[in-house]
């Protein structure tokens, strides 16, 4: 590896999951069922017609998954919270024994001194609050700060970081934009409107958590891409500038800047969201840091049929492209756009057709995506981009939304009938990789 891939000694390293990929217990100790619960239901949503129902069972077997994580010799976990566990149907009574399994995971965590990094929301809207309407409905960015209010009050003090949302863009454009993702809605107004709710619900919570004074770094985790032309033709140009307002500068102008791009706005006509007086402001809270989510640039071709990314250093099991430069390309390019709080990659990781064999799993295309990405982001933060730390996506192999389990993402591989956990070359590595950093 890069000799100079070296980092500062308090760069927080992690593993990261989310509830609903790992936890199962899905009706467990009253917990409510949320829309991926439903969404799953239909097996024609899933392509290996699985559920998450048990997933990884961590929701029994945290205590081994915390001594695994503390194994790796990680800093930091990031996770998210099953808003249904904590609140069955999204308003109303606390559910006790839900946090009860929060406490203990942080209970766990602390014990092996790892920091927790909580995220409120990574797509598992309680049902209840969906027959409500779901994101459509405006009231459901109030009953989020709500739970974000609860729950910084309970925990604020325990935690090192809460995210309000995890990719704020996929639970409006896949979840109401094409369908592929819970509740299932393909109709591009309301997506729209849906972000503009997102986004809401994420200031009236920076607001909400604030009030309650604690300790942790309150910011959100967004899911970013450059947007590059597949050519230097004037309609990829113009596209890919497009893509990269509407999918980027989207979600970071009204936190930062308290307005939509123009560019942006103009391409949505009559399906621009409506925003209500204040609402920017309610947006644009101050955050402690910003989380980004990187897995691959979008390729913009305005051709018929559009030119495909050329993937010179190769395609994941998603036939996502390999491409760790757009990782310093964004990085440096928000930095040059926005006045930053420090940033957290929170998640960046691959999916290969792992299999154990002979009681190890070779997976050195995952050891040279992680090493390729690493010397992106030295780059990145050698040209002046301040990032705290880095969150290996994923822990364990999981259910991997509309894919189900058929895409491992884990560095640590599961035995979906057995439960049983192997670490993967690539956590081995990552493992000894952070022993040695920390030996400089
Ligand atoms: C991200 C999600 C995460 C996981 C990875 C592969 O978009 O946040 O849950 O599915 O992709």
């Amino acid at each position: 590896m890069n000799q100079s891939n070296h980092y500062p000694a308090d760069f927080t390293w992690g593993v990261a999951t989310s509830a609903f990929q790992i936890e199962g217990g899905a009706s467990a100790d009253g917990k409510g069922p949320s829309i991926w619960d439903t969404f799953c239901l239909n097996p024609n949503n899933i392509k290996d017609k699985s559920d998450g129902t048990v997933a990884c069972d961590h929701y029994n077997r945290y205590r081994e998954d915390v001594s695994l994580i503390s194994s790796l010799n990680v800093d930091a976990y990031r996770f998210s919270m099953a808003w249904a566990r904590v609140q069955p149907s999204g308003k109303g009574a606390w559910n006790e024994a839900g946090f009860g399994f929060y406490d203990r995971l942080l209970d766990q965590l602390a014990a092996k001194d790892i920091k927790a990094h909580l995220t409120l929301y990574h797509w598992d809207l309680p049902q209840g609050l969906q027959d409500d309407g779901g994101w459509l409905n405006r009231d459901s960015a109030h009953r989020f700060a709500d739970y974000a209010h609860e729950v910084a009050r309970r925990f604020g003090n325990r935690v090192a970081a809460i995210a309000t949302h995890n990719e704020p863009w996929c639970s409006a454009n896949l979840g109401y934009g094409n369908a592929q993702f819970a509740p299932g809605v393909a109709d591009a107004k309301q997506a729209i409107q849906v972000s503009h709710h997102l986004l809401l619900s994420h200031g009236l919570a920076m607001t909400s958590m604030r009030a309650t004074a604690s300790s942790a770094q309150l910011g959100i985790v967004l899911n970013q891409w450059t947007a590059d032309p597949a050519t230097d033709s004037e309609a990829d140009r113009a596209m890919a500038e497009l893509e990269y307002a509407r999918s980027v500068q989207w979600f970071m102008d009204p936190i930062f800047k308290g307005r939509y791009p123009e560019l942006a706005l103009r391409a949505h006509g009559q399906n621009a969201p409506v925003v209500h007086d204040g609402d920017f402001t309610a947006i644009a809270q101050p955050i402690d840091f910003l989380g980004v989510n990187y897995y691959f640039r979008s390729f913009c071709s305005a051709e018929t049929p559009p030119r495909t990314p050329p993937g010179k250093l190769g395609f994941t099991d998603m036939g996502w492209e390999i491409y760790p430069q757009g990782l310093t390309e964004l990085l440096v390019k928000l930095h040059a756009e926005y006045m930053l709080p420090p940033i957290y990659i929170t998640e960046n990781g691959m999916a290969n057709p792992d299999a154990v064999s002979g009681g190890k799993v070779a997976d050195p295309e995952r050891i040279a995506y992680v090493q390729m990405h690493l010397d992106a982001l030295k780059a990145a933060m050698e040209q002046g981009v301040d990032v705290r730390g880095y969150f290996l996506w994923s822990l364990l192999d999981n259910f991997e939304w509309n894919s189900g389990y058929a895409k491992r993402f884990g560095i640590v591989h599961v035995d979906y009938e057995t439960q049983e956990r192997t670490l993967k070359d690539s956590a081995i590595w990552y493992r000894d990789f952070l022993s040695a950093q920390r030996q400089r």
